[in-house]
């Protein structure tokens, strides 16, 4: 070795330490900043914290990766970038190294094995079968859900909300009318499709009261957008009154619980909300401004009851003008019932008249 070759592998053993010195501190910051910014919603079922577990894990092991290989290219592009005078100066030719050839083969491959493994433990944990689960078939059709429940005697009957018990482990049955839709709630973390003549499944269990939007998360139509609905975690006590409710209003009682003996007509207004026509209808008397379908202020002026009624339960039957094509639930006349119906036509005929 003369002078100039000690020379320069000393300064290539610097070049070396300052680059790893660079990545080190970089992905520190990378990592840091993965998992300070907050991901994703609320923890609504204990799914929820395995997967969000896995996210900060893949964070911890794939920003290293990324910002190392960053760090490698950029230092190399501005250190051993071309000066003036150099353009005939170029290095020995590199014929391969096993040692580095090995380490940057295994390192990978080690990570990529641990990862999968890990991934599949956290997976065959969240969707493992628990004892006294809820069943609950959700079905999708364009552009709906309707989520069907069982009362006392084993009858079973629809509803437009998802409603479920805090703590108890939860099975949906998923299912699909026409095409495929993709039944998911974000807060839950879950979410699988839902196929034409295939029975899907899934499993969760609610751990946070509240109100989360059930999203379809597969192109479907026109409608896909819209295809939102809302999921209700709730205690118990609250669950098993709702689904008493539900029950008696789906055989045909009133609206209050039985001992009450059949209750007020449900009452047209609270009908408009809880089946969510605002959230594509503008209705000044509801204060909705939903733009995706006709304005009811505008299209329902003058019209008597049987056309707003057609409108409900066949919607497809006369589209409104300006609109090419019906992406209106076309189960309303299912899921609503006859009193409810009643009441919402009633409602929208007073109000837009
Ligand atoms: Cu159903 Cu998208």
């Amino acid at each position: 070795m003369d002078s100039e070759e000690i020379n320069a592998s000393a300064e290539s053993r610097h070049h070396f330490r300052e680059l790893m010195a660079i990545g080190l501190i970089a992905s520190l910051v990378g990592i840091g900043l993965g998992l300070l910014i907050d991901w994703f919603p609320t923890q609504g079922s204990t799914q929820a914290e395995t997967v969000d577990t896995v996210w900060d894990v893949l964070i911890i092991f794939s920003v290293p990766v990324f910002v190392l290989v960053m760090v490698v290219v950029l230092y190399c592009v501005w250190r051993y970038r071309m000066k003036p005078g150099e353009e005939l100066k170029d290095g020995p030719p590199i014929h391969g190294n096993t040692r580095l050839e090995i380490i940057w083969t295994a390192i990978p491959a080690i990570l990529l094995v641990a990862l999968c493994s890990y991934s599949y433990v956290a997976l065959t944990d969240i969707e493992e079968a628990k004892a006294d689960a809820l069943n609950v078939r959700v079905v999708g059709e364009q552009f709906t859900w309707t989520f069907y429940y069982k009362d006392a005697s084993g009858k079973e009957f629809g509803s437009p909300q998802l409603y479920v018990p805090r703590d108890r482990p939860v099975h949906f049955t998923v299912q699909s009318l026409d095409v495929i839709h993709d039944f998911w709630v974000p807060a839950f973390r879950m979410k699988i499709d839902a196929v034409p003549g295939v029975d899907t499944e899934l499993r969760i269990t609610p751990k946070t009261n509240g109100e989360y939007p059930v999203i379809c998360a597969e192109l479907c139509g026109l409608g896909h957008a819209v295809m939102r609905q809302t999921a209700h975690v709730v205690d118990q006590a609250e669950f098993d009154s709702w689904l008493r409710d539900r029950a008696a209003r789906a055989a045909g009682g009133g609206g209050a619980p039985a001992e009450e003996g059949g209750g007020p007509a449900p009452e047209g207004k609270a009908v408009f909300t809880e089946a969510g026509c605002g959230g594509c209808h503008e209705l000044a008397d509801a204060g909705t401004s939903g733009g995706t379908g006709p304005s009811l202020d505008e299209n329902l002026a003058g019209k008597d009851e049987a056309f707003i009624e057609k409108s409900i339960v066949d919607p497809s039957a006369q589209i409104a003008e300006g609109f090419s094509d019906n992406i209106m639930p076309p189960n309303f006349g299912d899921t609503l019932q006859p009193a409810e119906l009643d009441a919402l036509v009633k409602y929208l005929a007073e109000v837009t008249k």
